[in-house]
């Protein structure tokens, strides 16, 4: 399970897709050999390229958004498309409508031959996935990559991934958004600590945060 800590701005983006590529081209190489379906699942999968719009619904949490930056470049489900050796079958997961329509554009448009490979989910990644893990995995073995842009993961998902002990998990971590919603004062709105619950699996969060006086 790998857990990458998220800075803002800069070469960001490139630097994370590159890690994946590498990542997801050793994990099919060494798998190549053996029986296992690959699945590359992502969670987060945005519009495929990097003109992704910034969410609307969750007006509460956009001051933590990270900026994509700009460009029409590969996002990571097109980067899984085109990993070799291949991966056997893709699962994209989106929340947002207009973005996974245009996913399903992309992908029909760079990689035609692999469309029936993928299957396009529109969601909440955290339902889809742990009804997901709820599958048979003795015969498939996955990578899932989850790029929220804010606190989107629950802690429940990750340990529901960890259950199938067949699923590597790439979790790139919103440290800022923690931070931000961690007043100096210690008052922590009750909507953003119900957040840092879901998303550290417990309340131990305010102890382990804020030094008792
Ligand atoms: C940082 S972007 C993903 C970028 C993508 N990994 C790439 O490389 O192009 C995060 C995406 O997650 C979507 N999203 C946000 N909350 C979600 C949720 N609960 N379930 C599924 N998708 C969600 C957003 O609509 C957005 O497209």
């Amino acid at each position: 399970m790998a857990i990458v800590t998220k800075n803002f701005g800069g070469g960001w983006s490139d630097d994370k897709l590159n890690a994946l590529r590498s990542y997801l081209t050793s994990y099919a190489n060494a798998l190549s050999r053996s029986s296992f379906e690959r699945i590359y699942i992502d969670a987060f999968a945005g519009a495929g390229i990097r003109d992704v719009p910034q969410e609307t619904d969750e007006q509460l949490f956009d001051e933590l958004q990270s900026k994509e930056d700009e460009g029409y470049r590969h996002g990571s489900p097109l980067i899984a498309l085109g990993t070799d050796p291949p991966f056997h079958r893709f699962i994209f997961i989106e929340r947002d409508a207009a973005s996974i329509a245009k996913l399903k554009e992309q992908v029909t448009k760079s990689f035609p031959s692999k469309i029936d490979d993928v299957s396009f989910r529109q969601g909440d990644a955290n339902g889809l996935l742990q009804a997901l893990t709820q599958e048979n995995w003795k015969a498939r073995r996955a990578v899932a990559f989850l790029d929220p842009f804010a606190l989107h993961v629950k802690w429940d998902t990750i340990e529901s991934i960890a259950k199938t002990q067949a699923i590597d998990m790439w979790l790139l971590f919103p440290a800022m958004a923690v931070n931000r919603m961690l007043p100096r004062s210690g008052i922590v709105p009750p909507k953003w600590a119900a957040r840092l619950t879901e998303t550290f699996g417990s309340s131990e969060w305010s102890e382990y945060f804020y030094e008792k006086q």
